[in-house]
């Protein structure tokens, strides 16, 4: 039977740190869907379509991978994928609560998904799309922490939304 897990995130934007979890999440799964995340509640800073694209380009490298996106709750998705597994990456301490208390709230609405944690490279300990969008909001260099592509946005998004 394929192992397959979907990758849910909002990855507004993607960062190097979310490849590395990929790249270890394929060691384990036979194929990763990586889900986007539409809810329209959410306020983003790039729209679904820029997500979609920048996760494309950079995902390239990788065979394998889906990308999709999706609405509502986490657990009807993957059931809707045939996916066993929810992949999501763990870094500092400060993940933790947020992540075992969304794992158990999916376990308790559906028992057949397994949530399995991979811990990024230490590189990539202390990164986040969000502390990354602060960083060069403010003109900060975030090079090699970000795909080249999503430097390049970000650093265009910035110039249209002047501090
Ligand atoms: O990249 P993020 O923002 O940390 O990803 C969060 C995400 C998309 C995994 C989470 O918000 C989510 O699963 N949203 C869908 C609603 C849901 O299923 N919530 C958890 C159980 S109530």
């Amino acid at each position: 039977m394929q192992k397959i897990a979907i990758y849910p995130g909002s990855f507004d934007p993607v960062t190097n740190g979310h490849l590395d979890i990929l790249e270890r999440g394929l060691k384990l799964f036979d194929k990763i869907i990586v889900a986007i995340l539409t809810n329209p509640g959410k306020k983003f800073l790039f729209p679904l379509e820029e997500r979609r694209e920048m996760l494309e380009v950079s995902m390239k490298r990788f065979s394998n991978v889906e990308i999709d996106t999706f609405d509502g709750l986490t657990v009807d998705y993957a059931s809707q994928q045939n996916a066993q597994g929810i992949l999501r990456g763990l870094r500092a301490l400060s993940d933790f609560e947020y992540e075992f208390q969304m794992a158990l709230m999916n376990r308790r609405l559906n028992r057949e998904v397994q949530t399995v944690f991979l811990m990024t490279g230490l590189r990539w300990i202390y990164t986040s799309s969000s502390i990354i969008k602060q960083a060069a909001q403010f003109g900060g260099s975030i090079k090699g922490m970000v795909p080249p592509l999503v430097e390049k946005k970000i650093r265009e998004k910035y110039r249209q939304i002047p501090v």
